[in-house]
């Protein structure tokens, strides 16, 4: 086996190591931080400190089920940003103390080009992968992205959200009705026996390609005050039609503007990648989109959705390939555009 790459994500709240060989792969090991949930969102600080617990298992865990000793590894590729600073340095420190370690190369990966290229991780040999160009639909907690992926080392966003994130709507509205955090599944589960017709929230009209979700957001708010004024009980006795109709309007939100770059584009072939992916009113949506357009639908297992080593390693992949290497001195990166 040879091109044997080790991937490390830890940009938000889970520690994940993964390890590819000849570009499949060989294990992919997450370590969900729980200690949030009391919180209702994400806390840095702990973040970082659970990160810090978490790394050195993790890593040693993937390189077990691979069964690949760290001798083995060609080069180590590390999700520089977006994320979370303090959460990205565990991740980043580590994968460059282990690279000097080794005397191995560094790949400096973005986290949006490895939810993106989530779709190349293949299982078995002869999986099949995207053709390109193709349009990814990318749906996160921090972003949502047209983009048109052109190889898998050039993109270009085509629209994206100026406010909030498709995954920032669902969890902010989820929290208002009393939810755990992240809202996104619970918003998921409940719509399944809810009416998505119940209620109408506002939509946006902004020109092009691009998303806007925080008036949606207003809107829902607004909704709320009006019907627990009159019925304190409302949320409580209206919780699936709320989650059904809140989701359909996401949907709906995300699959106007979707279409219309399928149009503008002509391509051929559509993904969708982020966690909000593995929404599955949205998962349908888009297929039956793809298919009302005659357009090749691309929808990503589960596991592969959220947060997750995998996609690193593979985004990783292709830079070595080309022999693109990262610094030593590369800090990472709160915020970027891919
Ligand atoms: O991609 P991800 O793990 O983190 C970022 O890179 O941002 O996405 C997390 C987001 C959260 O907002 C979460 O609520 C949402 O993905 N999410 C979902 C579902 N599963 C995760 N949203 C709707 N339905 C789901 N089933």
């Amino acid at each position: 086996m040879s091109d044997i790459i080790l991937g490390i994500e830890s940009s938000c709240d889970d520690t994940s190591a993964a390890v590819i060989g000849d570009g499949v792969l060989l294990s992919n090991v997450i370590a969900s931080q729980k200690v949030h949930e009391a919180y209702g969102g994400v806390v840095p600080e702990l973040a970082s400190r659970a990160h810090q617990q978490n790394i050195v298992p993790v890593v040693s865990e993937a390189l077990r089920q691979a069964g690949v000793d760290k001798k083995d590894l060609d080069a180590i590729a590390y999700t520089r940003g977006p994320g979370l600073l303090g959460s990205l340095h565990v991740g980043t420190s580590f994968a460059k103390g282990m690279a000097i370690g080794l005397g191995i190369p560094l790949l400096d990966v973005n986290h949006l080009h490895g939810h993106v290229l989530a779709h190349f991780i293949r299982e078995k040999e002869d999986d099949p992968v995207p053709e390109f160009p193709y349009l990814c639909l990318l749906i996160s907690g921090g972003n949502s992205q047209i983009v048109m992926v052109k190889s898998p080392m050039d993109m270009e966003i085509l629209g994206q959200t100026i406010d909030d994130a498709a995954g920032e709507a669902f969890d902010k509205c989820a929290k208002v009705i009393g939810l755990p955090y992240p809202g996104g599944p619970h918003i998921d589960r409940l719509a399944a026996e809810g009416d998505p017709k119940r209620f109408r929230f506002s939509k946006p009209h902004i020109p092009g390609l691009d998303y806007s979700f925080s008036g949606l957001k207003t809107s829902f708010l607004y909704t709320l005050r009006d019907a627990i004024a009159e019925n304190p009980g409302f949320i409580e006795e209206n919780k699936a039609d709320l989650c059904a109709s809140l989701q359909a309007t996401i949907i709906d939100i995300l699959l106007d503007k979707l279409k219309k770059a399928i149009i503008q584009t002509g391509v051929k072939e559509v993904a969708i990648g982020g966690g909000v992916s593995a929404n599955s009113g949205v998962r349908e949506a888009v297929a039956n989109l793809c298919g009302s357009l005659n357009v090749k639908p691309w929808i990503p297992a589960r596991k592969f959705t959220t947060d997750n080593a995998a996609m690193v390693a593979i985004a990783g992949y292709y830079k070595y390939k080309v022999r693109d290497f990262g610094q030593l001195e590369a800090p990472p990166f709160a915020r970027v555009v891919i």
